[in-house]
Formats: C-alpha cells, structure tokens, sequence
C-alpha cells in the first residue's frame, strides 16, 4: 500500500440532530476555500452539496484545475488518490478511508508486476479504478469515457495488456479492434445484473431503452441500446427523445437524470438476486454527516508517498492529454 493509513477511518463524533448539515458544508466550504468533488453513484445529498458531480474524467479534470486548497473527495479512495496524485501540495480528505473498489482490489501491485514480467513487451493501460501502485507501474490511464481513444492512441504494431477491468476491456477491443491481453477483474455492482429480468422488465415496457455502463457483463452489453460512463449515459437520457430507460448502473446516477428530465421515467435493471446489489456499498459508505465531519476536521486525509506518487502522476498526466486533444 502507498497509503499511510491514518489511526481513523473517519471522523466519529456526535452531530446534533437539528443541525444543519447543508447550511454548515456551506459554510464550512467558503471558510476553508475547499472545493467538494462528488461521483454519480453518491447518495444524492451528497450529489446536492458537492461543488461538480461527474464521472471519473470530470472529476479528474476538476481536481487538476482547482484551486481550492482543501479537495473533499466524495466517492471511492482510488478516485481521492487520483486528485492527490495531480495536487501533492493540496490537503485531499474523504469522508470514509474504507471505501475501496472491487476492481482496484482485484489488481494487487505484485501479482500485477508478475502479470507484467509474463507480457513483456506491452504497453500497460490501466483503468483509472486501480491503486497509485498499479498506476505507477502503467504507461497510460483510462476511463470508460475516454478509453478507446487512449487504446487508438498506441501503435497498432503495440500490444497491450488493459487492466484490471476485463468487461470494460473486452468492450473496448470489439469496438477498437484491438486485441488485448486482459487482466481478471470485475466490478461487483456491474456483474448483477440478470438478463432474464431485465427480459421481464422490457416485456412490461416495450419503449423503454437498457441503457449500460461498458463495466457490465458482455451479455448485458449486447442487449444495450446505448453503452457509455455515467456522464455518457446521464447525456443520452437527455438528448434522447424516449421517455423510459432501463438503466444498468449503480443507482446513484439516477438523482441526476430525474432532476435533468423529470418528465421521463428511469428504471433501475434488477439484480440476479434481492439485495439491493446495484448500490455499492463502497461508494455509500459515504455519508453527508461523515463529510460535514471531514469537512470540518479536515481528516482523514489521504498521504501518499512521494516515489509513488510521481511515477502515477505520468500516465494520469497523459490521460489528461489524449482527453484534452478529442475534446473530452
Ligand atoms: P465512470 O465514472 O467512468 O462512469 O465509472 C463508473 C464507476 O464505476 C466508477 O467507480
Ligand atoms: Fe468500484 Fe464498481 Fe463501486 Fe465503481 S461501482 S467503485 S467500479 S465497486
């Protein structure tokens, strides 16, 4: 691990019932000139204080430009770390420290060093939902928004190995062309879903479009009217001229596209089974109170060290470069 791990997870301390939490982050955010980062998948209080809302890439590409100088990250600790890897002279806080990734703990640093030494040769793309040791051992990082333009940006006389998402990474070679060598990694919320009742579902409402995340299973994919990131997705429900979605995502994202087209109707596709699975239970660790105290404390903070630190900052830096140059 880069991390120094605080002696806190997060803040655990009383908050009064009848404060208000809202009107304290306000206040807080202009005192300390701190900027609040959310993903789509926050609970959508979170999503209504957070200063931008987006996706992986917007998030990053907000994180370079502020110049707030505390960054309170509210989504998952790969992202956090991302924002601290391009600001090393900002304090970065998130709410709760445990929330990991299902993919970036899938990828460990040495079975991945191992991974590399079996495929020498290969240029390593590397989903941005991995660690700052796994960055720093890749030449370019990705999102689902701007990964086929990073793959097209390697020689095609190159091979690569794409890591760690293997249903993003097979998405991306059909559509690219490319062939890949892939690491085995899945996100536990984008492999639930059940194609017999999303069947079900669609039979029920014959206009409605499946809209999916690219980190959903390849049978899902196939039946998918449209396949983009959640920014992607959130767009074409309100360029689109239907009126109902089926939407293969984590939840959260649904908060922004009912307060975008409050007219349509946005249905979550079910998981294989009665949990409420298609939550993440990474991402909803996060709560408002956990970030008012964050806020306030400024803890706890993410601390990488330096070595790692730069050397996952060039790829992140090339990402930021090839997104730039597609007008992404
Ligand atoms: P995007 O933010 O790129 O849509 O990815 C979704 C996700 O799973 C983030 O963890
Ligand atoms: Fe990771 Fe999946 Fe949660 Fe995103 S939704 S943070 S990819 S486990």
């Amino acid at each position: 691990m880069s991390l120094v791990i605080p002696s806190t997870d997060f803040i655990k301390e009383e908050t009064h019932p009848s404060l208000d939490l809202f009107f304290e982050i306000s206040k807080l955010k202009k005192e300390k000139n701190a900027i609040i980062l959310a993903h789509y998948y926050q609970d959508s209080d979170i999503q209504d204080v957070a200063d931008y809302i987006g996706d992986s890439l917007g998030l990053a590409q907000q994180a370079q430009k502020t110049s707030a100088e505390i960054i309170v990250f509210a989504g998952v600790h790969f992202m956090a770390e991302t924002a601290k890897i391009l600001n090393p002279g900002k304090k970065v806080v998130l709410p709760d420290l445990r929330a990991g990734c299902s993919l970036a703990d899938s990828c460990p640093p040495d079975a991945f060093a191992a991974f590399k030494r079996e495929h020498p040769g290969h240029t390593v793309i590397s989903y941005i939902n991995c660690s700052a040791e796994i960055k720093a051992m890749s030449d370019i990082i990705c999102t689902s928004s701007n990964a086929a333009y990073v793959v097209d940006s390697v020689p095609v006389e190159t091979p690569i190995i794409f890591a760690p998402d293997k249903n993003l990474g097979r998405y991306i070679s059909k559509k690219t062309g490319r062939d890949m060598v892939f690491w085995n990694g899945t996100c536990m919320v984008h492999e639930i879903f059940s194609l017999e009742k999303i069947a079900r579902l669609k039979a029920r409402h014959p206009g409605a479009k499946l809209i999916a995340h690219p980190e959903c299973e390849k049978p899902v994919l196939e039946q998918a009217d449209f396949i983009g990131s959640t920014t992607g997705l959130l767009k074409y429900t309100i360029n689109s001229n239907d009126s109902e979605f089926i939407v293969a995502t984590e939840t959260g994202i649904l908060h922004q596209m009912a307060k975008a087209s409050p007219e349509k109707t946005f249905i979550p596709a079910p998981p294989d089974n009665s949990c409420a699975c298609n939550d993440c239970p990474h991402m909803k660790l996060n709560t408002l109170e956990k970030l008012y105290l964050c806020l306030k404390n400024e803890k706890p903070e993410l601390i990488l060290q330096e070595e790692i630190r730069k050397k996952a900052e060039v790829p992140i830096l090339r990402m930021l470069e090839i997104s730039k140059r597609h007008g992404l």
